[in-house]
């Protein structure tokens, strides 16, 4: 079973989906986190002039492993586990370069398609619902207003340390959202059928009440659906 959430940078997508994952006990997929990764890695092989000419096989030889560990997504790179270092600004920047490419692209929904296999999951990121997981029943658009939104990254990287000036986070997430929106690749952008959701009013324990409910009550219908194909 697979919950897919996506929404722009900001919108709360991680802090919920962590604890929705933990709520319902199922694997907690930030799939942000492995584009990040893989800009990281191309970063540290000095790979980045050849990022027009990725290929799968390029990416297939870096020494990046994409583990599950008690229910979370471990990253690590020649053994050691990638953390911290994956959401500084400058990985944040590079990861929306990377994430234009194809190869990129191909080789990360592979990785997290395979994820999925080993269990029920929460995946979020940007094209969750409309490519990586288009099949499933459970699809969440968290959204929330560009002050909302730069003001919880601010308070994010205070609380690594990292003091940015609102107006340059605002500017770098209004970058990174039409980046996002408007590449030809998994542009990010609702499925028809998913939820909508505008957390800029909501604390976290709101959201997750509306989307445990959501997912409660897709599922009876869907189970009532299962039934009736059965009885027709
Ligand atoms: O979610 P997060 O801010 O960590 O994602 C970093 C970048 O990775 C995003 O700006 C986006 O360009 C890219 N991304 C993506 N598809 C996903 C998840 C993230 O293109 N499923």
């Amino acid at each position: 079973m697979v919950i897919a959430i996506d929404g722009p940078a900001g919108a709360g997508k991680s802090t919920v989906s962590r604890l929705l994952a933990r709520e319902l006990g199922f694997i907690y997929l930030d799939t942000g986190a492995m584009y990040r990764a893989v800009a990281w890695a191309l970063r540290k092989h000095d790979l980045r002039r050849h990022e027009a000419n990725l290929t799968l096989e390029m990416l297939e030889q870096l020494p990046l492993r994409f583990d599950l560990l008690d229910g979370e997504l471990v990253i690590s790179f020649r053994g050691t586990r990638l953390g911290d270092e994956l959401r500084e600004p400058e990985i944040t920047n590079m990861a929306s370069r990377v994430s234009q490419l194809a190869a990129v692209r191909a080789f990360l929904t592979r990785w997290q398609r395979q994820l999925a296999d080993s269990g029920d999951v929460v995946a979020e990121g940007r094209d969750m619902t409309t490519v990586v997981f288009p099949d499933t029943p459970f699809k969440v658009f968290l959204t929330a207003d560009i002050g909302t939104r730069a003001r919880r990254r601010q308070l994010e990287y205070r609380d690594k340390g990292i003091e940015i000036e609102y107006g340059l986070l605002e500017a770098q997430i209004r970058a990174r959202d039409e980046a996002d929106e408007q590449r030809s690749l998994a542009p990010l952008r609702p499925a028809d059928d998913a939820l909508l959701l505008d957390t800029s009013p909501l604390e976290s324990p709101e959201v997750l009440k509306h989307l445990v409910a959501f997912y409660v009550e897709k599922r009876r219908h869907s189970q009532r659906g299962g039934q009736n194909t059965v009885v027709s």
